[in-house]
């Protein structure tokens, strides 16, 4: 994301020692460009039923943004549907999901009028009818099915396999046709699943689309005439060299392969995959010290600013900004908080830095200001969407 002009680096056509001047660090940094570039090709492959994942950048710009380039929303609590409306999104291009969906939350949403709720439990969907009926209306349901294959990766990143506490497990589908049918107040009309997050494995997918087409089959053969299915969201950004390569287009295939002598209609929830390449936090060194042999930079960004290294060990590249020098030494980056998991990276390979300095933690743009915190009372980071020469 960053571009060199006389060895200065830039984002778009914004220096970001301009924004060094008027942000303090640590905060993060957008790239229009990159976001709408990311919709287009996502949106030229697979279709254009894409609700974006809020929950993976709900910055109110980025919202703007995607709503302009006509994607839908997938929201998952009242905060994000309000988010998504106050936006411009039509509340006809948003879906609500979430495992624990409270009596308000489903309020709201009928309110709202929006496309569809997909329900998490057969407890959810009598609830749901319950209120429907009270209110005089007819929702439009979706049911999120927990289709039992392992998304195969990060555990804490997996959604799909039985014992995960998401979605309905289809063992329960004779379960959900019988309920469905008694709800007067409920039209179901679309399936959906997500197994994970970070998914690169083209076979997962298969398994999965199949799956989900013999699901749908089986609720149209009992007579619920299902219209959508919604394959979720998961695809796979690369964050170091050594993970795998994942191709859109491979999914394409797949998805052909399986749906395409059939009418339903389909679509995507992705999040990190439109925004993740698009962000990077930019800190500054507080302070270096020399700990038992290791070389730390202890950095203003910490696990309050980005938490997926200590949540996940997930593995975000950092780059150094002063390009020109000698020596090369081996640091480890760490954060200001007091906590031992505050470390962004062990041992990797900079030019020599002096306190000042300003480091790049890259392809942060998703699960990153989403999931900051105020721990040890800290401000949360700023967030800047670069647009050409604006930001
Ligand atoms: N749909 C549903 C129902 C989801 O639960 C999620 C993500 C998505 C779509 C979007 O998934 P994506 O395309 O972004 O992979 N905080 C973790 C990721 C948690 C994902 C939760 N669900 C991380 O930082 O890796």
């Amino acid at each position: 994301m960053l571009n060199y002009k006389n060895n200065d680096p830039y984002i778009e056509g914004i220096s970001l020692y301009e924004l060094v001047q008027v942000c303090e660090t640590p905060f993060y940094v957008y790239s229009q460009e990159k976001i709408i570039d990311q919709v287009n090709k996502t949106k030229k492959i697979l279709g254009d039923n894409i609700f974006y994942s809020v929950k993976s950048n709900s910055n109110q710009a980025i919202l703007r943004l995607m709503q302009s380039l006509d994607i839908g929303a997938d929201v998952v609590s009242s905060g994000e549907l309000k988010r998504a409306v106050d936006a411009g999104f039509d509340p006809n291009k948003i879906i609500f999901e979430g495992v624990g969906k409270s009596e308000q939350d489903l309020l709201y949403a009928m309110h709202k009028n929006i496309r569809l709720i997909n329900t998490e439990s057969l407890a959810e969907i009598k609830l749901l009818n319950n209120l429907a009926k009270e209110k005089n209306k007819i929702v439009d349901i979706g049911v999120r099915l927990n289709p039992d294959i392992d998304g195969e990766t990060l555990s804490k990143i997996s959604t799909g396999k039985k014992t995960d506490k998401f979605g309905i497990e289809i063992d329960n589908i004779d379960k959900i046709i019988e309920l469905v049918k008694t709800c007067k107040s409920l039209n179901l009309v679309g399936i959906s699943c997500h197994i994970g997050s970070q998914i690169s494995k083209i076979e997962v997918y298969k398994n999965m689309f199949n799956q989900m087409k013999k699901i749908a089959d089986k609720f149209f053969e009992s007579g619920i005439m299902i219209k959508h299915i919604d394959l979720g969201g998961g695809f796979h950004v690369k964050y170091k060299d050594s993970d795998p390569d994942f191709n859109i287009e491979m999914v394409k295939q797949e998805l052909d392969n399986c749906f395409a002598k059939t009418k339903y209609e389909l679509s995507f929830e992705p999040g990190r995959y439109l925004v993740a390449e698009a962000g990077i936090i930019i800190t500054s060194i507080i302070t270096i010290k020399n700990n038992g042999g290791i070389d730390y930079l202890i950095v203003d960004a910490g696990m309050n600013t980005l938490i997926r290294p200590a949540m996940y060990g997930a593995h975000h590249e950092i780059l150094a900004i002063n390009l020109k020098s000698e020596e090369f030494i081996d640091y480890t980056i760490a954060g200001p908080i007091c906590e031992s998991t505050d470390i962004f990276s062990k041992n990797i390979r900079l030019a020599k830095q002096k306190i000042g300095n300003l480091l790049v933690i890259k392809n942060t743009g998703a699960y990153g200001k989403v999931m900051s915190s105020n721990y040890n009372s800290r401000p949360l980071p700023s967030e800047i969407l670069v647009n050409n020469d604006n930001y």
